[in-house]
């Protein structure tokens, strides 16, 4: 959008506990007031607009494709976001989206809760999301074998993406 990204980082407290909803298209249905203050709107500037308000430009394309693979198929997911705030700061979290259902099975809706980003997971995934979007940027998009080479480095896959993500948040 019109936001220009600057250097300045939000601190996410450990305290923080930062929610949001969305419906099937990932359109924005409630957020709360941690959410509100980090990413500098109110909410009503937020109802119905994409979770992309927020997105950053750091982020690999690769990273949301996982996420919406995922949820798609009915499973949550737990993976490292930064986000950029309406005066251009950005804030990283560690953010755990779920599909919720109502009592007889159907689709309700998605909930991220997102909490502080452990410092060993930022120094991983901070270099490989920047080695993520050079090689989504080349020729041919590279980027989903820097994944799957990363995670294999790992001793993961795709498949087991988010045991990945919770081992590096709490190494
Ligand atoms: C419940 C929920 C929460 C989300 N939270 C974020 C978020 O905090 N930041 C973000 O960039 N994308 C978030 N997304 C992903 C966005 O829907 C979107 O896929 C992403 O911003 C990339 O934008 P694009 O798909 O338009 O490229 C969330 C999606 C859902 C369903």
């Amino acid at each position: 959008m019109g936001i220009i990204p600057t250097d300045k980082e939000q601190e996410v407290r450990n305290i923080d506990v930062i929610i949001s909803k969305g419906d099937a298209n990932g359109d924005i249905t409630y957020a709360n007031p941690i959410f509100l203050k980090l990413a500098g709107y109110q909410l009503d500037e937020l109802l119905e607009q994409p979770h992309s308000i927020i997105r950053h430009p750091d982020m690999p394309k690769i990273i949301f494709k996982a996420l919406w693979d995922s949820l798609k198929a009915g499973n949550d997911v737990h993976t490292f976001v930064k986000n950029l705030s309406k005066d251009g700061s950005f804030y990283w979290v560690y953010a755990f989206v779920r599909v919720a259902t109502n009592p007889d099975g159907s689709f309700r809706n998605y909930v991220s809760t997102r909490k502080t980003m452990s410092t060993k997971a930022r120094e991983i995934i901070e270099p490989l999301y920047a080695k993520l979007i050079e090689a989504q940027n080349s020729v041919i998009d590279e980027s989903l074998v820097v994944l799957e080479e990363f995670l294999a480095s790992q001793g993961a896959s795709l498949e087991t993406f988010n045991d990945a993500m919770i081992k590096l948040q709490n190494a």
